[in-house]
């Protein structure tokens, strides 16, 4: 290891990197430890505006673990994978519950806090503290087994292990308050730039003349994965009982599950669940409404929404409890029921006109 890839990383960061995300130029964990978080399964451009949101609530750790849950969960809503949130909330608490209020400044001690895993805990230690330790997310990953020509499977531990150790060997090896940040920044850079899965710019990359995948003319076969990802497909009833005056029935998702901790319409599997637990309150006009699709990781969701309109409060004899106009504005709902209702709001919830969805 000759810190070919180490030092052509930091130069081609230096002069080709992103340099004015809204959490770089700090050296504040609280800042880099947000947005690694919320840059774990989100892609940069729709993390920036929740990012921005988020310190403008809450300045510091302290302010975020004073909050209640339903708030974090409000701002959260859209970002989706609602367990980072609820992992957010605990980590902020376990700071200053544990550690003072200040962030540990070492990886090792980062990593037991919840939701930081090996690569995020790197990634703040390096960031914030130029601790020479590497990161392994998804594009990192990408950038080193092409550059490695590592051929293994990453499925199997034992491999990813390795992958570990020549990253770790690969890290810069001087001036590390400077350069590991840099390296740091720039190995993510580059896989989310000129590295990416499909049609990478291998002639204008830094590492092109050592990159052993390019040499063999097939960097899109690396890294190699064989676990495929399994998605399945589920239909969903929505009970969208609204009263006159605007007031909606939502309860709590239980944890864990799809959408858990957030508030939503009640769910069914079926229309004839749904019927049958409003026939239980007297006769009703249910009106089923457009269907629409909204995809998680793993799977398709089919979603029936059902309009029940009525004159009162009175309590469904289901979990939850009405909520009017101003309090949902306050609590976090599923992206695409929050959607849903600031349509049907718009529309004047009469739905007569069947695009509304
Ligand atoms: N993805 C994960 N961490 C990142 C960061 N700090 N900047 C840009 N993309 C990232």
């Amino acid at each position: 290891m000759d810190g070919f890839l180490a030092s052509h990383v930091v130069h081609w960061q230096a002069q080709a990197g992103r340099h004015d995300l809204p959490w770089q130029n700090t050296r504040d964990p609280y800042r880099v430890w947000l947005s690694e978080i919320m840059l774990q399964q989100t892609q940069v451009v729709t993390v920036q505006a929740y990012f921005s949101r988020f310190v403008a609530r809450f300045a510091d750790v302290q302010a975020l673990a004073q909050a209640p849950l339903d708030e974090v969960l409000h701002l959260w809503a859209g970002l989706g994978y609602y367990s980072r949130a609820r992992n957010l909330h605990r980590c902020a608490q376990d700071v200053v519950a544990l550690h003072g209020g200040v962030f540990p400044r070492s990886a090792q001690q980062l990593q037991t806090l919840p939701g930081i895993g090996r690569s995020t805990a790197a990634a703040i230690a390096a960031l914030c503290f130029g601790e020479r330790v590497a990161i392994l997310d998804g594009n990192v990953k990408r950038v080193l087994t092409r550059y490695l020509g590592f051929a293994d499977d990453l499925a199997l531990a034992s491999n990813e292990l390795r992958l570990w150790d020549l990253a770790t060997e690969l890290l810069p090896k001087d001036h590390l308050l400077r350069n590991m940040v840099r390296y740091t920044q720039g190995m993510m850079d580059l896989g989310a730039t000129l590295c990416s899965s499909k049609n990478p710019a291998c002639p204008v990359c830094p590492l092109v003349e050592r990159c052993v995948a390019q040499a063999l003319g097939s960097p899109e076969k690396f890294p190699l994965k064989t676990r495929k990802l399994k998605r399945s497909a589920q239909s969903i009833w929505l009970l969208w009982a609204m009263t006159d005056d605007g007031a909606v029935w939502l309860s709590q998702r239980p944890t864990p599950g799809v959408w858990a901790g957030l508030y939503c319409l009640p769910l069914f599997e079926d229309r004839q669940t749904l019927q049958a637990v409003v026939d239980q309150q007297g006769v009703h006009s249910l009106r089923d409404l457009p269907s629409f699709k909204h995809v998680l990781t793993h799977k398709d969701l089919y979603l029936h929404p059902v309009l029940l309109r009525l004159a009162g409060h009175q309590a469904l004899p289901l979990d939850g409890q009405w909520f009017g106009a101003a309090q949902i504005a306050k609590i976090g709902l599923p992206a695409p029921i929050k959607k849903m209702l600031q349509v049907g709001k718009a529309c004047g919830s009469d739905h007569s006109r069947s695009d509304v969805l």
